[in-house]
C-alpha cells in the first residue's frame, strides 16, 4: 500500500457512529465508571480522543514511534527544551527561526542553558562546536529565509558519537520531502501552522520521537505544562494533512517554475531555491529529501529597502504577511519583518540582504503567479528613479 493511501486510510472511522470524518469532541472531562475506571480518557489537557487521533498520524507521517501536539510551534520547541536542565548546552543552527531564537536567548540562557550558534551546513564547524556539556543539536534544513541545506544523516552521527539528542525542525521541508527521524535524528518539531495545517487558518505544533520512551517524557511535558491543541484546531489539523501530499507536491512544481523565472530576470541578483542547480547543496538536497519545497527567496539587484519594499507591497496575488506553507501565495521582506530585530550587520552577515524577499509559493495556476511577478518588476522597473533617489 503507497503511503499516501495508508494515510487515508488511517484516518479512523468513528466506530460508535460510522463518521467518516473524524469526530471534535469538544469536552472538557470524561464521566468514569468508578474512580480511576474510564473509557482511556479523564481529563482533556491529558488526553482527548481528536487529539489522539492527529498524534497517531503525525507520528506515522514523520515514521516516529509517538506524535504530540501542542497549541503552536513554538510550544512544541519549548516542550523539547525541558528535557534539558541547567547546565546543559545547545548547538544550533545559526539560520535558526527568530521566535526560537528568542526562546533559547531569552528564556532558557536565563535557566542556565548555553546554546552556540554555528553553521550547520558545515559539519566540520558541528562537530568543533560539541562540548562535554552539549546535550542537544538542533537543525533546521532548509532554513529561513535563505535556504541553506544542512546534511541531517552527518550531524546524526555526530550526536550519536557525542550522545547528544538530535533535533530536526521539519517545518519547511513537511514529512512528504524528508523524514529525519530516518536519517538519524531523535525528535522532530513542526510548525504546524505552515504546511501541514496548509490553509493559514490555525496554529499549532507538533513533536514526533523517535522513541516511545522520549515520546513519554515529551508527553509529560505536555500535560505538566498544558500548551496542548484544542480538538477543533486537531480536527483543522487532520483535515489539513488529508491533502499534505497533494500540496507539497504541486507547491514544489509551482516554486520551481518561480525560481527558474526569478534566475532569468535582469532585476534580480541571487536566487535561493535548493532546486536550482546554482544552489551550493543542491545535490545534498536532491539525495536526503524528495522534493525542494515552496519557498523561495530572491534579491534584487537595486539592494535597497526602498526597492523592496515597493516590490512587496505592488503584487496582486502574492499577499504581503509573515507565516508560509498556505494554499494562498505570501511574500515578506524579512530585513523589515521577520528579521527586524536582529542588527542589520549581523542580519547581513547571515545572507539577509536588503533587498531579500521571501515567497511562499501558493497553489494558484503558476501562469498567474509568474504574470504577477511580472507586473510587480514592471512597476518597480518605472518606479526604479524614484526608488533609488535618483
Ligand atoms: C521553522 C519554524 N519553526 C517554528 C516556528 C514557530 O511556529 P508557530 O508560529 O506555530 O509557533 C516557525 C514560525 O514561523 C517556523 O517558521
Amino acid at each position: 500500500m503507497s503511503t499516501i493511501t495508508q494515510l487515508i486510510h488511517s484516518i479512523p472511522v468513528d466506530e460508535q457512529t460510522g463518521a467518516i470524518a473524524v469526530p471534535i469532541y469538544q469536552t472538557s472531562t470524561f464521566v468514569q465508571e468508578a474512580p480511576g475506571v474510564n473509557k482511556g480518557y479523564d481529563y482533556a489537557r491529558t488526553n482527548n480522543p481528536t487529539r489522539e487521533i492527529l498524534e497517531k498520524i503525525v507520528a506515522q507521517l514523520e515514521e516516529g514511534a509517538t506524535g504530540i501536539a501542542f497549541s503552536s510551534g513554538l510550544a512544541a520547541i519549548d516542550a523539547v527544551l525541558k528535557l534539558l536542565k541547567s547546565g546543559d548546552e545547545i548547538v544550533a543552527v545559526d539560520d535558526i527561526y527568530g521566535g526560537a531564537f528568542r526562546l533559547f536567548t531569552k528564556v532558557y540562557e536565563k535557566f542556565g542553558i548555553k546554546v552556540t550558534y554555528v553553521d550547520t551546513s558545515d559539519i566540520q564547524a558541528v562537530f568543533n562546536a560539541i562540548t562535554p556539556a552539549t546535550r542537544l543539536i538542533w537543525l533546521e534544513t532548509p532554513t529561513n529565509p535563505t535556504l541553506k541545506i544542512s546534511d541531517i544523516a552527518a550531524i546524526a552521527r555526530i550526536a550519536k558519537a557525542s550522545k547528544c539528542l538530535f533535533c530536526v525542525d521539519n517545518t519547511f521541508a513537511s514529512p512528504v520531502l524528508q523524514q529525519p527521524l530516518e536519517l538519524g535524528a531523535d525528535i522532530v518539531v513542526h510548525s504546524a501552522t505552515k504546511y501541514l495545517g496548509g490553509h493559514s487558518d490555525l496554529i499549532a505544533g507538533v513533536v514526533v520521537t523517535k522513541t516511545a520512551e522520549l515520546g513519554a517524557e515529551i508527553r509529560f511535558y505536555q500535560n505538566a505544562c498544558g500548551a496542548i491543541l484544542s480538538p477543533f484546531d486537531s480536527f483543522l489539523l487532520i483535515r489539513g494533512i488529508e491533502t499534505l501530499h497533494l500540496r507539497v507536491r504541486q507547491h514544489c512544481a509551482n516554486a520551481q517554475q518561480i525560481a527558474e523565472y526569478l534566475e532569468n530576470h535582469p532585476l534580480v541578483d541571487k536566487v535561493y531555491y535548493p532546486g536550482l542547480s546554482s544552489h551550493p547543496n543542491h545535490l545534498l538536497a536532491k539525495q536526503q529529501a524528495k522534493g525542494f519545497g515552496g519557498i523561495v527567496s530572491f534579491t534584487l539587484k537595486e539592494d535597497t529597502e526602498e526597492a523592496a519594499k515597493a516590490f512587496v507591497t505592488n503584487t496582486r496575488y502574492f499577499k504581503l504577511a509573515e507565516s508560509l506553507g498556505g494554499i494562498k501565495s505570501l511574500l515578506c521582506h524579512p530585513a523589515s519583518m521577520t528579521h527586524k530585530s536582529i542588527p542589520d550587520e549581523k542580519r547581513r552577515a547571515a545572507g539577509v540582504a536588503d533587498s531579500l524577499i521571501r515567497l511562499s509559493v501558493g497553489l494558484e495556476e503558476p501562469a498567474d503567479l509568474l504574470e504577477d511577478l511580472q507586473q510587480t518588476f514592471n512597476k518597480i522597473d518605472q518606479l526604479q528613479p524614484a526608488v533609488s533617489g535618483l
